[in-house]
């Protein structure tokens, strides 16, 4: 027992007429910057927050969809009976659902399959649709402002959809019609039910770190139970460290290589990033190297740097050719292999010998290729000469290929995704040799190799998962238990190798979704802030899932800040989480 953490907070939740209510997220919060504990209510509609420093007042909170949100300053640990009443007015009710919810009301009203998949992979993958500001009315110009914006950005959309989807956003997002669509059943049993015993069982962290300019793209675990990520806004890598009952943030900012505002996208008269954006490198993935040493991908910045624990120094490495490094993994020689996801390229990098290659893949076109070797030219061109509204480079119509995820086999075989061409490569580590698969579904995203070598995949845009067996090539796809079918956007995925069991992003549905593999079941955990948007996962020593809420702009995620959070499966009955570690080792 640690002295620190001694405290419980434990009580029934019931509804006015005294009936106990099930599934309620009864979450605390204390600290500034903030650190949040939720536990679900059971059965009997009891609760019980464990492990809370003494003497301390806690922010409480009650929520489940369909019941009015409740809080309460300066609750102290102890016994604490609450009662929670059914949310009537069916705006407030749709305004709880997460974002996938309301999406699908728009994606119902792209008609063509092709478009509503370009229009998917486009537009989530920096933001959920999912706050009030996103789901405005506007005048068509409005929205076509919007489409500029987020093109200067990256999003890019072919101009038939771009003509057609003001009318849709304001159809979709129209209260008149989505509320009584979003709540239809509001009042009867059936509505919302509450999740499962065994996810009831959960407890989820959450830590607030960084600022409202932050953006929290990737996390790692380090072997050492300390779990660092990168703010790409911002140029800082974090630390936190709550091995002890409490936590300790740390942070440090990346150099800043010479390098303007926007790295080397950066210093143009073109140049798009968010006004409160702080990032000359833009640091965006992180891995712990085989010596303990983190390495990051500098993808603005155009390198990758390491940054050494014991002398808090980070050193960095130029990539010379390619544009945006973007994830990296190490094989079993301690090479580092990454994606360049704005060139098409993948790099190798040996921090043993200094070797450091730049593989080409193969475009799908001769346009793709030609736009693709042009690029330098294309910023270049866009720092001196006004390009917005033009077909700038790979903008209008041409989308780039996109390298993506990158994940190194037990036989250490290298394998890749190609974002926008919905393929896999394969890249032999000796020959760097080449090969590309097509992927039975669109948008293959950030892929995990399991023990034995299976490859699952996230299909970003199809909504589902599917398995890879590298040796006889074949794929089998599960769609995502999310409702309404085809409405979340998974960007990532990762397989916790000591029990193969799969942890899915539910990055537009406020969940993290487990699979297991030998049952082929799916467990699906509601996440207890809104527009939590998720792009990573890793695990830590108990078997606990951790990720951050990295939705861009933070300012959209409920409460404005962007939180690292770990979820424990187990959590709610410890015994439970011990007896399951055994039983899988
Ligand atoms: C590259 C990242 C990125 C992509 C991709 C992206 N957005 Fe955004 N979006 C942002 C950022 C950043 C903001 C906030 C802008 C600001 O605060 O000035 C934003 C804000 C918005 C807003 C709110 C604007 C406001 O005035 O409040 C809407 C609506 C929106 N995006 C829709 C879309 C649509 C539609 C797409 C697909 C075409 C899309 N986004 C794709 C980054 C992105």
């Amino acid at each position: 027992m640690r002295v620190a953490t001694a405290a419980e907070l434990s009580g029934v939740v019931r509804d006015p007429q005294g009936a106990p209510v099930p599934g309620v997220m009864v979450s605390v919060a204390t600290g500034q910057p903030s650190w949040t504990r939720t536990v679900f209510s059971g059965e009997g509609g009891a609760y019980r927050v464990r492990e809370l420093p003494e003497a301390t007042a806690f922010e409480l909170r009650l929520r489940r969809i369909g019941w009015k949100d409740q809080s309460r300053a300066e609750v102290a640990p102890g016994r604490r009976d609450w009662v929670i009443e059914p949310e009537t007015d069916a705006t407030a009710v749709a305004a709880q659902l997460p974002a996938n919810r309301w999406y699908h009301l728009l994606l119902q009203r792209i008609q063509d399959p092709q478009q509503r998949e370009v229009f998917v992979r486009q537009c989530t993958y920096c933001h959920q649709q999912g706050s009030w500001a996103t789901r405005r009315q506007r005048s068509p110009e409005e929205w076509q402002k919007i489409f500029l914006l987020m093109g200067r950005m990256g999003a890019f959309l072919p101009n038939e959809l771009k003509a057609e989807l003001p009318e849709h956003f304001n159809a979709a997002y129209a209260s008149e019609t989505a509320v009584p669509a979003l709540t239809q059943g509001l009042g009867s049993p059936g509505f919302e039910p509450p999740p499962p015993a065994e996810v009831r069982r959960a407890v989820v962290d959450e830590w607030q770190l960084g600022h409202q300019a932050s953006m929290q793209h990737d996390i790692v675990m380090h072997p050492d139970g300390r779990v660092y990520s990168v703010d790409m806004a911002q140029d800082q890598l974090y630390r936190l460290d709550v091995r002890d009952g409490k936590a300790v943030r740390e942070s440090w900012k990346l150099p800043d290589a010479g390098l303007p505002l926007g790295g080397m996208f950066g210093g143009g008269r073109d140049a798009k990033t968010p006004s409160n954006a702080g990032s000359h490198v833009g640091p965006h993935s992180l891995q712990v190297a085989p010596d303990g040493t983190l390495w990051i991908t500098l993808a603005l910045g155009n390198r990758l740097a390491r940054f050494d624990p014991a002398s808090e120094q980070f050193t960095l490495v130029e990539t010379h050719e390619g544009w945006y490094p973007h994830t990296l993994r190490f094989d079993p020689r301690g090479r580092i292999w990454y994606t360049l996801a704005a060139s098409n390229h993948v790099g190798m990098y040996d921090p043993a010998t200094g070797q450091h290659e730049r593989i080409r893949l193969p475009a799908r076109s001769f346009g793709q290729a030609v736009a693709l070797r042009m690029l330098p030219f294309w910023i270049w061109l866009s720092k001196h000469v006004d390009l917005r509204g033009n077909a700038a480079g790979a903008g209008e119509g041409m989308t780039l290929p996109v390298p993506y995820g990158i994940d190194v086999g037990p036989d250490g075989v290298i394998w890749l995704t190609q974002l926008n061409e919905h393929r896999l490569g394969r890249v032999d580590p000796d020959t760097f040799e080449v090969e590309m698969i097509d992927t039975p579904f669109t948008g293959p995203r950030r892929l995990r190799f399991d023990s034995q070598g299976q490859l699952w995949i996230p299909g970003f845009s199809a909504g589902l998962i599917a398995r890879f067996d590298p040796e006889t090539r074949a794929f089998q796809s599960w769609e995502l238990p999310i409702e309404p079918q085809g409405s979340d956007v998974p960007y990532a995925l990762n397989v916790d190798r000591r029990t193969d069991t799969v942890w899915i992003c539910g990055t537009n549905s406020d969940t993290l979704i487990r699979f297991e593999p030998a049952s082929e079941t799916f467990t699906v955990y509601p996440l207890p802030t809104r527009v939590t948007y998720t792009r990573e996962l890793d695990f830590d020593a108990q078997g606990r899932v951790w990720t951050s809420n990295s939705n861009a702009p933070t300012w959209q995620i409920e409460g404005g800040f962007p939180r690292v959070l770990r979820l424990d499966p187990h959590g709610g009955d410890p015994a439970a989480r011990i007896a399951r570690k055994e039983s899988s080792e």
